[in-house]
């Protein structure tokens, strides 16, 4: 069976885009290959090192949010990468194997800088890609699925495996990219392009019906329609992207109604909205009940990411067994 890996950095709760862009893919995926779900935590000190603090929380709320959408321990291994000092050493090898503008080149680099108001890039910022390299390879992933900015960083994995096994001999699979087809960017609830926590536009997975409704009335709609009877755009409206992505075929027909009186002039935004707070909340219910389920039981919880850690753990030893024997590094 061909292995994936992919993965996110427990940066704080996951929000519908999240779900849109990957993790409803995952769930999918878990089932046709043998998953492994990375928790990043080192790749957030690249650039927060003095946030280590919030780590713990964000990494069992992140792996809430993974239960709650359906990824299977059963089925899938989610582990937490720093518990894993094999990647460490991984990644200190593949680092003579990349040079440092091949690495200044990396798209994300600049963008990264640029958000986080970072001038000079950290030793540990200009390797993120060195250390991803080290978590895929780590587990001699197959396919990674990411989304189309994460592809710099494949290539640079690609790379490393290549040249290591033109350097030391046939030793690591090269891994390929598997960008989702279906572009899947929910925009923010203010209209912007991308949902995002930075943007503080987003809907998180873990909302109460109360919090979606705050945040759904509110919702950026069409700005040039000011009464109920302008006609409106439905393309491109977040309200009606939102209502196709999460609405039921029980829902369709209705969905198709608002979007021609919509068109029309013939509803207002608020009816709208309500009935987007309503898809929504039906699409959330299932998510919060499993959520609670698990919340209920914080040892399975432990357990699941314990359990999951130690089984990639023995992937990477494997590698960086065969590793060290390519390179002759195997003393004793
Ligand atoms: N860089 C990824 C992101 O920011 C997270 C990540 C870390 C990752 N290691 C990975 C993704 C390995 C895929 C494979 O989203």
């Amino acid at each position: 069976m061909k292995r994936i890996l992919t993965g996110d950095r427990p940066t704080g709760k996951l929000h519908l885009g999240h779900y849109i862009g990957s993790l409803r893919n995952r769930v999918r995926l878990q089932d046709e290959y043998e998953c492994f779900f990375i928790i990043a935590d080192l790749h957030t000190l690249t650039t927060k090192p003095e946030q280590t603090g919030e780590l713990k929380e964000n990494i069992q709320q992140m792996v809430l949010d993974y239960l709650s959408v359906g990824i299977d321990p059963q089925k899938a291994t989610i582990y937490v990468q720093s518990q894993i000092p094999e990647v460490g050493e991984l990644a200190v090898i593949f680092g003579n194997l990349v040079n440092t503008p091949r690495l200044e080149r990396v798209p994300t680099l600049k963008d990264v800088m640029k958000d986080a108001h970072i001038t000079i890039p950290s030793y540990g910022l200009l390797g993120y890609p060195v250390l991803q390299a080290a978590d895929i390879l780590m587990v001699r992933a197959h396919l990674v699925p990411v989304g189309k900015d994460q592809v710099s960083h494949i290539e640079v994995t690609r790379e490393i495996a290549r040249e290591f096994n033109r350097v030391y001999g046939e030793t690591l699979p090269v891994p390929e990219a598997l960008v989702p087809q279906d572009l899947g960017t929910l925009p923010g609830t203010d209209g912007k392009t991308k949902m995002s926590k930075s943007a503080g536009n987003v809907i998180n997975l873990s909302d109460s019906v109360g919090e979606v409704e705050k945040k759904v009335m509110s919702m950026y709609t069409d700005p040039k329609r000011i009464h109920p009877t302008d006609p409106g755009t439905v393309e491109g409206n977040p309200v009606f992207i939102y209502l196709d992505a999460f609405s039921t075929e029980g829902d369709k027909a209705q969905v198709t109604s608002l979007k021609e009186r919509y068109t029309k002039g013939q509803v207002g935004d608020i009816e709208v909205k309500k009935y987007l707070v309503k898809v929504l909340n039906n699409f959330l219910e299932h998510i919060r009940k499993r959520r609670a389920e698990f919340e209920k039981q914080p040892e399975l919880v432990e357990k699941i990411l314990q359990e999951g850690t130690q089984k990639a753990r023995e992937e990477a030893q494997k590698t960086l067994d065969a590793v060290k024997q390519a390179m002759k590094m195997d003393y004793f």
